[in-house]
């Protein structure tokens, strides 16, 4: 987005709101393949461009098959998914992926969580690099921001909230907090943001609204005056 910006002669904006994620105008259209609850072509993809679900399972290997499925999708039976996954090939459509997890980790009707949704999760961030575009939007979000600049960050689940909540306590002065692929601000860079708000979760009446809100997470913070860290910056101008 800082090169986006750029383009467009902007420099620094007062507010920043990201919602991750998909979207359920993508999880209602069957034929985006994000949804095993629907038919559709494994696609998977939010930019509809590049490797999408059925080449990633389809030419993989098996163990990062498996490992995409541990790491993204928490799902303690990867090895036993992904061989089921490389048993069944081709796949082709999303209805086929859903019924081999279900059979791979056996599926009983008034399960109150599909068995595929682990799988089909860590898939999408996979296929997205989810993970990767959120933690380069945070560090382009840190070098956009202006003084009293205000970023505001709805994620989904755990991984995503996990990685907003260490970037928001490294860069405010709070311990730890670097991840594989950010860098740890240098211990004598001043705070880039002040100490972040509370996260916000839905409220029972929203919930009742809206059940998708159940996993989401709002989290925000006030930027500083404080320049970025030049391995920060270094990192989120050429990523
Ligand atoms: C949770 S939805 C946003 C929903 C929207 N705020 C609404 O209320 O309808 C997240 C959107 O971000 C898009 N998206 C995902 N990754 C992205 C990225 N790296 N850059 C830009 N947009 C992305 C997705 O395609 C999806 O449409």
């Amino acid at each position: 987005m800082r090169e986006l910006l750029a383009e467009q002669g902007i420099e620094s904006v007062s507010g920043l709101t990201l919602d991750i994620g998909v979207s359920s105008m993508q999880l209602d259209r069957a034929d985006r393949g994000f949804s095993f609850q629907a038919d559709g072509p494994l696609d998977m993809t939010m930019s509809q461009a590049g490797m999408n679900a059925a080449d990633f399972l389809n030419e993989a290997a098996e163990e990062d098959i498996a490992d995409v499925i541990y790491r993204y999708g928490d799902e303690p039976r990867s090895r036993r998914v992904a061989r089921a996954i490389v048993m069944a090939r081709p796949l082709e459509r999303t209805g086929q992926l859903a019924s081999v997890v279900r059979r791979a980790l056996g599926h009983k009707p008034h399960d109150k969580k599909d068995p595929a949704t682990r799988t089909f999760q860590a898939i999408r961030i996979h296929v997205n690099r989810e993970l990767e575009e959120l933690e380069r939007g945070l560090e382009a979000a840190e070098a956009l921001l202006e003084e009293g600049g205000r970023l505001a960050i709805v994620t989904f689940h755990s991984l995503e909230d996990r990685i907003v909540k260490q970037f928001l306590r490294n860069r405010s002065g709070g311990e730890g907090g670097g991840s594989r692929h950010m860098p740890e601000k240098q211990a004598s860079a001043a705070p880039t943001f002040a100490k972040p708000a509370k996260a916000v979760r839905a409220s029972e009446a929203e919930l009742a609204r809206n059940p998708r809100a159940r996993s989401a997470t709002l989290r925000s913070a006030i930027r500083t005056a404080a320049p970025v860290s030049s391995s920060s910056s270094a990192r989120s101008a050429h990523p």
